[in-house]
């Protein structure tokens, strides 16, 4: 096994250091800039279930019609022997026509990815993106929170987490106490440092801590002439100025930007796991090359003068 393991808090979970994310793969141009088809997406996956990984990540709103979760399916059909460790996480999400996030629609959502996904039930069930409702709303009687713990309680799913953006947001979410594991996204990377007390944080309470979208999205992978949205939208200059500057420190030292931006999430003490999209084989492969690639302290120590200030920060 090239890669590290890590117990996911306190679940009992085991996972990989490195997730497969699968936003890419569920075709979102709006998002990555790119379409992404069946053939391509199944390979992808094939070659995540014939690699190190065991650590699948997903959401019940990936896609238009749930495409991430169809093709996941498809590939793990199609996939003899191998899947007694793999850790598959999804996610449920507001019904796409009416934007209903009330606990029926949590249990119609986590239907749908059972039967998208052609599994019985998933280790790890995360609340979506919450703040698309008022927090109010999400721990109402009634509301999502309460039907992602009944879920549990039933023993319809083993852990529940939270998944989502804006890090105090996800505090008051952790707060509850019910949440076993927290996901946050774009939020700790080269660029952006807010979610590093949030995650502190989750680790000393003994929640498991998920670090998605080491690339920001892409920028800190591709470059910002590539990719020039970070963390899926337009920001100011700051960002894409300090990426570039990466860039050519990273170049300086031979080394990839792209391999220097996953392992400054990989050597977080209170990062379990780190999350990273990608839509073809080969970067499987690649990714997890990154994870072995040198990288000397000199480097490091430039990357961190060059970090935008907080006010550039997601947040
Ligand atoms: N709220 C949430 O729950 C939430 C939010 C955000 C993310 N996530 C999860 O976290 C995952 C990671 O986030 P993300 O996919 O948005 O962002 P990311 O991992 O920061 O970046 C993904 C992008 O980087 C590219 N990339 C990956 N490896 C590369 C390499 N070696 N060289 C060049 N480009 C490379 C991918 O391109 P290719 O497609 O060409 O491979 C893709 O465009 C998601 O897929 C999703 O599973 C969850």
């Amino acid at each position: 096994m090239s890669l590290d393991v890590h117990p996911l808090g306190s679940t009992g979970l085991v996972v990989t250091e490195l997730c497969m994310g699968t936003s890419p793969l569920a075709s979102m141009p709006r998002l990555y800039g790119y379409d992404v088809t069946d053939d391509r997406a199944i390979a992808t996956i094939e070659a995540v279930l014939g690699s190190d990984i065991r650590f699948i990540d997903t959401s019940n709103g990936y896609g238009e019609h749930g495409e991430a979760e169809n093709r996941i399916g498809r590939a793990l059909a199609a996939h003899i022997g191998g899947r007694e460790d793999l850790v598959l996480a999804t996610k449920v999400d507001p019904d796409p026509l009416t934007g209903d996030f009330s606990g029926k629609r949590v249990l119609d959502s986590y239907r749908e990815s059972l039967d998208r996904l052609g599994v019985d039930r998933v280790p790890l069930l995360y609340l979506h993106d919450p703040e698309r409702i008022r927090f109010e709303e999400g721990v109402a009687t009634g509301g999502p929170v309460e039907a992602l713990v009944r879920l549990r309680d039933e023993g319809r799913v083993d852990h529940i987490g939270v998944a989502g953006g804006p890090v105090d947001l996800m505090d008051l979410y952790l707060g509850t106490g019910e949440f076993e594991v927290v996901l946050s996204h774009n939020r700790y990377t080269l660029l952006d440092r807010s979610a590093k007390e949030l995650f502190r944080s989750a680790r000393d309470r003994g929640i498991g801590v998920v670090n998605a979208a080491p690339y920001g999205g892409g920028m800190l992978a591709k470059g910002a002439d590539v990719q020039a949205k970070y963390g899926y939208g337009e920001r100011d200059d700051g960002i894409a100025e300090a990426a570039r500057a990466m860039v050519a420190a990273c170049a300086r030292y031979d080394v990839p930007l792209a391999a220097a931006a996953l392992q400054f999430s990989l050597r977080a003490p209170f990062v379990d796991s780190t999350v990273v999209g990608m839509s073809s084989p080969e970067r499987v492969e690649q990714t997890v090359q990154y994870v072995a690639q040198e990288i000397p302290d000199d480097l490091w120590a430039e990357l961190e003068t060059l970090v935008p200030s907080s006010e550039h920060w997601l947040n």
